[in-house]
Parts: structure tokens; C-alpha cells; sequence
């Protein structure tokens, strides 16, 4: 995450726009602030992605316990004919992108004359995220079609480029990193920002047994919980804050009655953080937990509701073999 001036930079000649200063340091730190002085603590999910934590998820999906990356991908290798797109002049949006392997399986099932008529925006809170995909995206594609987008989607919904005839991609089930009064209000401004015609691919992670949900978040080799912990060395850069991660434990548990993975950090023992952006000084008694992140599970009533918020038709909907992971189509 960055939060230097706001700037549209060219990374490569290629164009990238920061949006992320509009929403100011101030407003992060108070963000943060809020949440590490709740009862009970929290930090927000999207505090994750800094450049180290960016790459840590791209290890998370390549874990055999992480199903829902390969899963998806599955899904997506050979269904695009299926969304009848009109190809003329598309936009395509993909929200939370990260690393643009998924979005490369579509680019492979469209011809080059389609593709060079393609413009792409990938929007990212991460700006590694974003410089790494272009970087490795222009190495394949037309980089003049791709324009960068480092944002919010939860708070900056509006900025997404007001084109005609859109694909918006939201992979990865990360969707489910929101509450569900924020899936609420976020299906709401996306609904609003598309126009009739336009199309939504969402990537939804199934309710399962909770063990093949558990595991997922507890890997053997421990990426998950260095992933986890590291939500703490972003704290300590954006906040000015001492946290020493490894005074942390990792913990990931269903919550049957939410529908939901939760992460914590648990505190090994008493300890005393301070603030040195604030004066404030943090009072954490061991056993503690700070609440870093949800990642809901959902039903099929669920994808039926998201298309209700959003004023959208829900055109079709993609599954594996399980049905532990769909995609489904809406439509405006
Ligand atoms: N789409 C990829 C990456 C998922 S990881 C996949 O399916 O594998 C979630 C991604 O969303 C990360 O790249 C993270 O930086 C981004 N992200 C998380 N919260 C965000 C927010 N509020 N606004 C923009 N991007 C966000
Ligand atoms: C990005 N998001 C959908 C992932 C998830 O599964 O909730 C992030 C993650 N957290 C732990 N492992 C992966």
C-alpha cells in the first residue's frame, strides 16, 4: 500500500492510476487506530497486502491445503464461449486482482484480433500487485490495452472507469473477506456502476466440510500463519507502532454460526505496543486476540441475494466436479 502523492505514473510507458492518496494517510492510521482500540482488537483484511504480503498469498495458493486458487482456475480454463461476451470494444474490470494468472486463462480463450480490441484494468489495493502484473502481462499482451488501477474497491467504487460494454472479474472468493451488511453495500455501488449489459464473474467459495475449511487456513509448512503475522509489520509501517509478530500465534477456526473462516493473532503474553504516530500506547493482555481477518463460505441462496442488492440477473452459474467453488455470471 501506498500513500505518496497522488500521481497517474507510467511504469514501464505503461499508465497506472494511484488513487490511494484521495483517501489519505490520516484516514488510514484512524482506521487502524479504531480497530486496535475496539473490544474486541481488529485490523481490517485489506492491511495484508503490502509487497512481502502479496507474495506470501501467491505461496498460499500454491499450498496443497489451499484448494480454492487451483479449484477456480479449473473452473475458468475452458468457459468463456459460454458467456456470449461481445468483444468490440470490452472493458474488463478485474477487482482485487493480484497476480494475473487467472485472468490470463480467459485472455488464452480469446483470438488476438478479439484481444488487441480489449482494454484491461486490473485494480489492486497493492501496488506491488499491480506493477508485478503489468510488468508480467506486457511480456505477453499489447501493454497500450492495459491500464493499472491502485484503489479501494470498498471505498472507491465510483473511481472504476465509466466505459461502455464491461466485464467486471471479482476472483478468488474475495468477496468473502466482507462482512455481509459490506457485501451488501458493495453489490449496491458495483450494481450502480454498471451499466444495462454489462457483465459481473463472481468466484465464490462453497460451504464444505470443516476440515477441508480449517486445513485450508492451518497449512503444514505455516505460510498462512507468516502471512498472518505479517499484517503486523504493515501495522508497524503505516502506524509507527513496535509490534513484534513473533509474540503472536496464529489461529484459524470455522465459525459455523457466521458461516465463516476467522483469523487471529493471539498474544503469547503481556505486552505494551506504542504508537508513535499518536502517543497512544496499546495495553494487550496475553491470550488476546486481534481479529485480522473473516473469510465467509456461502450457499446458493447466498449468490441469489448478492444478485438481488446488486439489480443484476444471474445468468449462469460454473462449478467443479465437488461444487466447492463456483463462478457465477451476472448480467445487468
Ligand atoms: N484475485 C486474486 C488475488 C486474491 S488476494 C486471486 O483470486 O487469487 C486478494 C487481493 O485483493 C489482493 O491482491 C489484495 O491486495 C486485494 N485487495 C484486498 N482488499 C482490497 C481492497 N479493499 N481494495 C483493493 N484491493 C484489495
Ligand atoms: C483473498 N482471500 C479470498 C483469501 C481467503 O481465502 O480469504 C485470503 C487468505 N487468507 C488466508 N489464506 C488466504
Amino acid at each position: 500500500m501506498e500513500y505518496s502523492v497522488r500521481s497517474k505514473s507510467i511504469i514501464d510507458s505503461y499508465p497506472v492510476d494511484n488513487f490511494l492518496p484521495d483517501i489519505g494517510i490520516d484516514k488510514v492510521r484512524e482506521e487502524l487506530t479504531d480497530g486496535l482500540t475496539s473490544s474486541p482488537k481488529f485490523i481490517p483484511s485489506k492491511y495484508f497486502y503490502d509487497k512481502k504480503g502479496s507474495l506470501l498469498f501467491e505461496e498460499i495458493t500454491e499450498l496443497d491445503e489451499y484448494y480454492p486458487t487451483r479449484t477456480e482456475k479449473s473452473i475458468l480454463a475452458d468457459f468463456l464461449p459460454l458467456l456470449n461476451l461481445n468483444f468490440t470494444d470490452l472493458s474488463i474490470i478485474e477487482l482485487g486482482s493480484g497476480d494475473p494468472s487467472k485472468i490470463s486463462l480467459l485472455f488464452e480463450q480469446i483470438s488476438p484480433s478479439k484481444l488487441n480490441q480489449i482494454v484491461y484494468y486490473p485494480v489492486d489495493i497493492s501496488q506491488s500487485a499491480i506493477e508485478s502484473s503489468i510488468s508480467l502481462l506486457t511480456q505477453k499482451y499489447d501493454g497500450r490495452n492495459i491500464n493499472g488501477i491502485i484503489a479501494d474497491f470498498i471505498h472507491q467504487v465510483e473511481l472504476l472507469p465509466k466505459v461502455n460494454n464491461k466485464l467486471i472479474c471479482f476472483f478468488g472468493s474475495t468477496i468473502g473477506n466482507l462482512k455481509r451488511n459490506e457485501i451488501q453495500i458493495f453489490m449496491k455501488k458495483l450494481g450502480a456502476v454498471m451499466q444495462k449489459g454489462d457483465n459481473l464473474l463472481l468466484g465464490i467459495d462453497m460451504i464444505k466440510d470443516v476440515k477441508i475449511l480449517e486445513n485450508a487456513y492451518n497449512d503444514s509448512q505455516g505460510v498462512t500463519a507468516s502471512f498472518n503475522k505479517n499484517i503486523l509489520n504493515v501495522v508497524n509501517k503505516l502506524l509507527g507502532t513496535n509490534f513484534n509478530p513473533s509474540k503472536f500465534e496464529h489461529l484459524a477456526f470455522y465459525n459455523n454460526q457466521e458461516q465463516r473462516i476467522e483469523m487471529h493473532l493471539k498474544a503469547k503474553e503481556n505486552l505494551q505496543i506504542e504508537v508513535s504516530s499518536s502517543n497512544v500506547e496499546l495495553q494487550i493482555k496475553q491470550g488476546e486476540m486481534i481479529h485480522t481477518e473473516n473469510s465467509h463460505k456461502f450457499n446458493s441462496k447466498d449468490i441469489q441475494q448478492f444478485a438481488y442488492w446488486g439489480g443484476l440477473n444471474m445468468e449462469n452459474v460454473f462449478n467443479d466436479e465437488n461444487n466447492w467453488f463456483i463462478l457465477v455470471h451476472y448480467r445487468k
